[in-house]
Formats: C-alpha cells, structure tokens, sequence
C-alpha cells in the first residue's frame, strides 16, 4: 500500500500533532518494558531536530470517556523524556484551553505530551468535532501508532483528514516489513501460527492459506485440528466447536495449494504446571490422561528442517505453553533456528502480535529477526488482510485538504 512518508516534508517552524502509541504495559504502577517508547523515539528526534513543534498524542488504557487518574499519560511523558534524554512538557489535557496554551509556549524543537485522548468520548466515537479540537492544535499530522491504527478513532483515523498527514518512521518500518513479509514477499512464504484457539484465528488462516505456501499451525490450535482429524488428543485444551471449521480450512489450503503443517509429535503430560513429569509420544499416541503442553522435538526438527527451502517467514504465536517450563523448548529451538538464519541472510523473517514478542524475548531471539511488530490487535487484523483505517487514511489524496 502507497503511503506518505516523512520524506522531504518541511517541518521547520511546523505544529506537528504526533499520534504515538504510548499504550505501554504497566505493572504495579511501574512502566514494564520501554519498547514501545524506544521506537517512537527516532520519529520524534527527527522532527524535533528538524525544527517541529512536537505534540504527541496517544491513548492509554481504556478509560472509556472518563478522566480515570491511574490511566493519565503523565508518567508515560516523564520515561518518554527519559528516553529522548531532553525536556519533554506534559499538557493536562488533550484538547482546549490547557491544550492550546502548551502549544502555545512551545518554541521550534521542543516536545510535549496531551494528555489521554481516552479521557474524551469523541476519541472511539471518531466524532468529527473531537477530531476537529485536534487538528487546531496542529499545522501537520503524523501517524507513528501502528499498533493502534486497526482503530478507527479520532487520533488514529479522523484527524487524519483534517490536515496533511504523513507516516511516522515507526509507522513506515513497520508497514515496510509487513509489506515484505505478506504484502509483497519473496517466495516460498511459510507462516507459523500457534496459540491457543482457533476461534480467534479463523479469519487470519483463511486469509494466510491463499498467501503462503506453508502453513505451520502449532500451539492449543493444533489440537482442535488434529482431533477433527479423528487424532485422540486427550485432555488437551482444544475447541470441539471449530472441527467443522478446521476442516473447512484444510479444504481451502489444499484447493489453494498450500501445505499446512500439523506437529507430529508432542510434550504431554498429566498436569499443567511448572517442570512436572513429561512423556514425548507421537500424535496418534497420546495417552487419555495427558494433555499436549508443547509440540515434540520431531516436530521442531521437521520445521528447522524445512527453513532451506522458504524464503520468507511470517510468525505469529508460539508453538506451545511457552511460559511454563519447559514447555517453551519448542518455541525456544525454532526461533533459534530462525534467527540463525536470518543473521545468514537466508530468510526475512517477521514475526508479532502480543504473545509473539513475549515468546521470542523469552527466546533470546526478539532481536534477531528482520522485524518484530510492536503491535498486538492492529497486526492480527493485518495478518488478517484487512485494511487498517489508520494507515488507509494516510494513503487519501492531499489534494482535497482546504
Ligand atoms: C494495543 O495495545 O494493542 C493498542 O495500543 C491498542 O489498544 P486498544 O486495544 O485498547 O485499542
Ligand atoms: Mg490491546
């Protein structure tokens, strides 16, 4: 998809509105990884070099309309000045009077952050007024939420035509790499898919059988395809609702010409919890007591095995429980394997979605593939072949802007 960037944009002087995603995961009232800030960052030290007026606006949490005090983007503005190393100025609001005032002060260069666009109704009803509050803030709008632009939300989507709109460099390096991965990629594609339900999937399988040549179904997904095959999977976590549906997406992938991938073997055992005793059996052999925690280590050889013969490689959700040891050794060995390869230069590799970065952190390998997407939802949805408004409206024409 044609999108603009930042490229050869006069900023100088400029009132940039910055749309981020500074939703970033909170534990015990401490921000628990950075990454989001980390990515935002070199978008906002380009236009800040460059002589912008930043005003970064994002949304935090669900506050649902209301001026909830645990959800202010307060603190998030104070480790967002920590990581640009300089001033960063928190607006209390992010629209109005208190908003009009800090922009007002800002000189070119400076940085400040609205507050929560939650904290406003119009903000998920897209309402055309709220977007309006936005834009005359701004002479320029940049987008560098990927994460959120599955949203059709006033930040996100409707502001977005009320002034010249451009793609943040977080934005573009990850609709790059998408593009690469699914959009337009080298082929043969092999997709990874794992998790625990299929339910949640469907749209994203039906989607990826007509894409990639290989499609790698591990995770809990795993077992409700397998037992709609008549394979015995005993107390495994599966969804006996979907088998008609899993069926229909093995019809679809064989009438496409894509060979689905389904584990051989499998990490069974009695209970799930921390290093309990564990069985390896082949699929058709797993014992009525046990459940599948993890795909066997044939499976992983076979999948290893098969990474010569594909060029591009798409991952989203790990192979098995992956936070419970040591039913991670599958999802720990590919992404190895996967990251060796890439560091060869012998496949692209993208992987994401919200499990997905935990697992490969966990793998040590989160760093080593082409590209990670920080996004959870919004990369579903792509994977899912849906057009994202937030990236939809920066590709509008400008043409028609007053
Ligand atoms: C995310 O964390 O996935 C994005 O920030 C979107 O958040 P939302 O699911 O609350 O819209
Ligand atoms: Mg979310």
């Amino acid at each position: 998809m044609a999108f603009r960037t930042l490229d050869g944009v006069e900023v100088r002087g400029k009132r940039v509105l910055l749309r981020a995603d500074l939703n970033v995961p909170v534990r015990d009232g401490k921000i628990s990884d950075l990454t989001r800030i980390e990515r935002l960052s070199p978008t906002i030290r380009e236009l800040a070099d460059k002589g912008a007026r930043v005003i970064v606006c994002s949304h935090f949490d669900r506050p649902k309309g209301k001026r909830v005090p645990e959800m202010s983007l307060g603190p998030v503005a104070v480790a967002l000045g920590q990581v640009l190393g300089s001033k960063v100025r928190f607006a209390e609001d992010c629209v109005g009077l208190p908003a009009q005032q800090a922009v007002e002060r800002m000189r070119d260069g400076d940085v400040i952050v609205l507050e929560n666009t939650r904290y406003y109704d119009g903000e998920e009803a897209n309402d055309p007024a709220f977007s309006a509050q936005l834009a005359a803030l701004a002479d320029i709008y940049v987008n560098d939420a990927f994460s959120s632009a599955h949203r059709a939300h006033a930040s996100t989507e409707g502001v977005a035509h009320l002034r010249p709109s451009y793609a943040g460099r977080l934005m573009q390096a990850e609709l790059e790499a998408l593009d690469a991965a699914l959009g337009n990629p080298v082929r043969p594609v092999m997709a990874i898919v794992g998790g625990s339900k299929v339910s949640t999937k469907l749209e994203l399988l039906g989607n990826l059988v007509s894409k990639v040549q290989v499609l790698v179904i591990g995770g809990a997904m795993a077992n409700t395809f397998l037992s709609a095959q008549g394979v015995a999977v005993g107390k495994s976590l599966q969804e006996a609702e979907m088998h008609d549906t899993a069926l229909r997406i093995l019809d679809q992938a064989k009438a496409a010409g894509c060979q689905v991938v389904l584990p051989v073997d499998a990490v069974v055992s009695a209970a799930f919890k921390p290093n309990p005793p564990t069985q390896t059996v082949p699929v058709g052999k797993v014992p009525a007591d046990t459940m599948i925690l993890d795909v066997g280590p044939a499976t992983v050889a076979a999948l290893i095995g098969t990474l010569p013969s594909i060029k591009t490689l798409i991952w989203n959700g790990p192979l098995g429980a992956f936070e419970t040891k040591p039913f991670d050794a599958s999802t720990n060995a590919l992404a190895e394997a996967i990251a060796q390869a890439t560091a060869a230069g012998k496949i692209v590799s993208v992987g994401g979605g919200g499990d997905t970065v935990s697992a490969l952190k966990l793998a040590g390998a989160h760093e080593r593939l082409t590209y990670l997407s920080s996004a959870g939802g919004a990369f579903l949805e792509w994977m899912e072949g849906k057009v994202l408004p937030g990236v939809e409206a920066l590709s509008k024409d400008l043409s028609n802007l007053g």
